[in-house]
């Protein structure tokens, strides 16, 4: 039956394929050659002052053109130790088992909660924003056992609610996002970590928004695991993060009873690539993006260079400055109070009266500018403004200050 079906589909599309000779078309394949790749490729400048990405320096962008060579060439074990010693030092952290996982902010996301929990774990994220619903979503994916405190945008949490979590659900782990980029939002970590080990809790903290831009002691503060991504205050392009496991979360996940659900992020593997495990020799796993290598490693070094202290305070200041700005234009801050405000991502209370996208969209097409509109729960309620990295100035502060003014000069706004 079967075979009588398959020898009737070769027999018509050979009568096909004979057709389509007999027509002068010696082609064998269906599918032309797409237009559209036959023009060069053209990608415009852009002034990225939303949450992520930032823009990247030329210097940054340029070390990305270097030759490829192989993902186990000694020459790229060696820029990977360097970006590793770099990882360590922003992190201030002196952990062995530090790497950037091959992926962008999401993926060491997934390496953290893949490797540090077991299906039927427990597991506490803090909820203050989108970060905190994914990770409770990623825990879920694996069969955990999620339970969450909320609180609404623009808030966070006293470690009285947080001690009182850990003690009625005992999780494996606790989630905290530390620059909440969805409502602008930088979370206080001192004493958390200690308070998660009074409970034998893992802390894992989410730093894509924040670290580089505002301090964050990973040793003396506790955090088990923490990560980042590139292409935030790093200003590497997207495609790398960061991430770094203290003694004691290795001791968890390399005492699993079941292996992580994904290969591609299982830390025994990413650990011996990254020669974090002790092992004499290196055994392929995946192949390393080389190239995000060099630009990643290239960040590390503008970091290095300006000093991690010089650009927490430097961000602080232009943050400071920013703010002044927008409250003398009569825009409002979303969080209220000056302590808990991201000096990386900035969040405007949304313009009454006006619509949003208009704003947002207005300042593209005049000004060449990205900045954003909420981000799930924050979606309407405010505009977000990112000064990242090499972007953090009081030139660009400027430059968005007036972009803002002249929108809501000319956006449409409704008689209320
Ligand atoms: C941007 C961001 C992420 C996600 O990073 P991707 O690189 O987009 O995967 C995670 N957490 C926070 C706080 C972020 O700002
Ligand atoms: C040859 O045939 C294919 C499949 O029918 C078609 O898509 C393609 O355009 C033809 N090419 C030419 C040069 O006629
Ligand atoms: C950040 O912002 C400006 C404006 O987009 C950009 O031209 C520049 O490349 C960035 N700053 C630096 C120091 O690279």
């Amino acid at each position: 039956m079967t075979r009588d079906v398959c020898l009737l589909w070769f027999h018509s599309s050979l009568r096909f394929g004979f057709a389509c000779y007999a027509a002068g078309n010696m082609s064998s394949i269906s599918v032309p050659p797409p237009k559209c790749l036959q023009k060069p490729l053209t990608v415009p400048y852009r002034h990225m002052f939303g949450p992520g990405p930032s823009n990247v320096p030329s210097r940054i962008l340029e070390a990305g053109v270097n030759p490829v060579i192989g993902h186990m060439h000694p020459e790229i074990f060696e820029i990977m130790n360097d970006i590793k010693s770099g990882i360590q030092y922003m992190f201030q952290t002196q952990n062995k088992m530090t790497l950037a996982v091959s992926g962008t902010g999401h993926s060491a996301m997934e390496c953290a909660i893949f490797n540090a929990v077991e299906p039927g774990d427990s597991v506490l994220v803090a909820v203050n924003g989108i970060w905190g619903e994914r990770a409770a979503e990623m825990a879920e994916r694996i069969g955990a056992r999620v339970n969450t405190i909320v609180a609404p945008p623009g808030g966070c949490f006293t470690i009285e609610e947080m001690e009182k979590a850990l003690s009625k659900h005992r999780p494996v782990l606790l989630f905290v996002a530390h620059g909440e980029s969805s409502t602008g939002v930088l979370h206080p970590l001192d004493g958390i970590g200690q308070l998660c080990h009074k409970y034998n809790c893992l802390f894992l903290v989410d730093s894509v928004a924040s670290i580089g831009g505002a301090p964050v002691y990973m040793d003396q503060q506790e955090i088990d695991i923490l990560y980042t991504g590139s292409q935030k205050v790093l200003n590497a392009p997207p495609g790398t993060a960061p991430i770094s496991f203290s003694e004691r979360a290795c001791q968890k996940i390399f005492s699993r009873r079941t292996k992580p659900v994904s290969f591609y992020l299982d830390l025994s593997w990413l650990a011996n690539y990254w020669g974090c495990d002790g092992k004499p020799s290196r055994v392929y796993h995946h192949t390393g993006p080389v190239t995000a290598f060099y630009s990643l490693r290239e960040s590390l070094s503008v970091l290095v260079e300006e000093g991690l202290e010089n650009s927490w305070e430097r961000h602080l200041k232009v943050a400071e400055y920013f703010h002044a700005g927008l409250e003398s234009m009569g825009l409002k801050l979303f969080v209220k109070e000056k302590r808990l405000r991201l000096p990386t991502v900035t969040t405007i209370v949304a313009p009454y009266g006006y619509d949003w996208k208009e704003i947002t969209s207005y300042i593209m097409k005049t000004h060449n500018l990205e900045i954003s509109g909420g981000l799930r729960p924050s979606v309407g309620l405010v505009l977000r403004v990112g000064l990242m990295g090499c972007n953090s100035s009081r030139e660009n502060v400027d430059m968005v200050l007036a972009a803002l003014k002249d929108a809501l000069k000319h956006c449409h706004k409704s008689k209320v």
